[in-house]
């Protein structure tokens, strides 16, 4: 079966409405046809400030969300990236292997320091995208699902193992975006042309805030001065992102919606939205509080989890360490 590998941050109280579509739901699925590993990634967390109780916290609840939104331990390997510690190991190696330029020229490294002071932003920041390409190259995965977002660190990670390749012999297997062709991006909703994200929480849909909250904020989305509900992203980015949303929840296509909400108002198709994501987020919510109850049992979850990757990780790593010269340690 071919292997798959992703990663989430756990920087957040909640995970939002960009990281289901975009990614999540995709993990869900991909479980079904191959070997996946799913981590939660606190090394990349601290690229910038974290609160240590609070990171512990949010770790935990990241990890609930994955199992509560459908990833199961029994088919998936689901684990926290500080417990297999070849991870910093092998990204150490391919430091080295990178190029300082190719490294400045990710744009989150650059959009993310432009956000703060200089003398805040860390040398981890900078080296995190080649982190993520070890998380990614130790498990030989095949494929990655994530966002529109991440398709330069994948373009990263693609290019160091192949250079690798060619410098050490064939190590690496060279891994494939996974990105959803529909939802790859999803919008602000309060500014439907920047990305859905924690770091600019304005229209943001928080799968773990009141399912009230979320639906007010579908009623008050931006929109736009006509009255057609059409999918146009040019003219509509509004209307058009409520119906990716609606449409991705619902399994209705979005000719589908246009056409049934055909004379309708924005109103009625901001209130039926509101209703959907409420239905989908009360239950998962009532399976999260489930996990965050058994803390212990999560634990064990995790603890089997890290165990399995570190077969699998140790393996590359063993081989990597080979391949670039280092005297066996015993
Ligand atoms: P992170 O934690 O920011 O986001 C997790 C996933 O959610 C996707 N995403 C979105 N998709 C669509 N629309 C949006 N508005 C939106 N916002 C976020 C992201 O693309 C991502 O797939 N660097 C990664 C974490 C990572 C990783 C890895 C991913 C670390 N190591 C190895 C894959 C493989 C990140 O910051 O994701």
């Amino acid at each position: 079966r071919p292997r798959v590998l992703s990663g989430i941050q756990p920087t957040a109280d909640s995970f939002h409405l960009g990281n289901y579509l975009g990614a999540l739901r995709e993990w869900v699925t991909m479980q079904d046809d191959h070997d996946a590993f799913y981590c939660v990634v606190d090394l990349h967390a601290i690229t910038v400030e974290q609160d240590p109780a609070q990171l512990r916290q949010r770790t935990r609840l990241s990890a609930a969300q994955l199992l509560a939104l459908g990833i199961d331990p029994d088919r998936s390997t689901l684990f926290v990236q500080s417990h297999v510690p070849e991870h910093a190991q092998l990204s150490w190696v391919l430091e080295c292997q990178t190029g300082f330029g190719e490294a400045g020229r990710m744009t989150q490294f650059k959009d993310k320091a432009a956000r703060q002071e200089a003398e805040h932003v860390s040398v981890g920041l900078f080296t995190y995208p080649v982190l993520q390409a070890a998380d990614i190259l130790l498990y030989q995965a095949d494929a990655v699902p994530v966002g529109e977002d991440q398709r330069q660190h994948l373009e990263l990670t693609r290019n160091l193992a192949q250079r690798f390749n060619s410098r050490f012999g064939q190590t690496f297997t060279v891994p494939a975006a996974h990105i959803p062709k529909d939802t790859a991006k999803i919008y602000d909703l309060q500014d439907p042309t920047s990305k859905m994200s924690k770091s600019v929480p304005s229209g943001v849909i928080e799968l773990m805030e009141s399912p009230k909250r979320s639906a007010k904020k579908i009623r008050s989305a931006v929109t736009d001065l006509e009255r057609e509900i059409r999918y146009d992203v040019e003219n509509k980015p509004g209307i058009s992102n409520l119906l990716v949303i609606y449409s991705a929840l619902s399994g209705r296509s979005v000719a589908e919606l246009e056409t049934a909400y055909e004379g309708k108002g924005y109103g009625d198709l901001k209130k039926d939205l509101g209703e959907v994501v409420v239905e989908f987020v009360t239950p998962f919510q009532e399976k999260v509080q489930a996990y965050l109850d058994d803390p212990a049992e999560l634990d064990k979850v995790l603890h089997r989890g890290a165990e399995r990757a570190r077969e699998v990780a140790g393996e590359t790593l063993r081989t990597v360490f080979d391949r670039v010269g280092f005297l066996p340690p015993m």
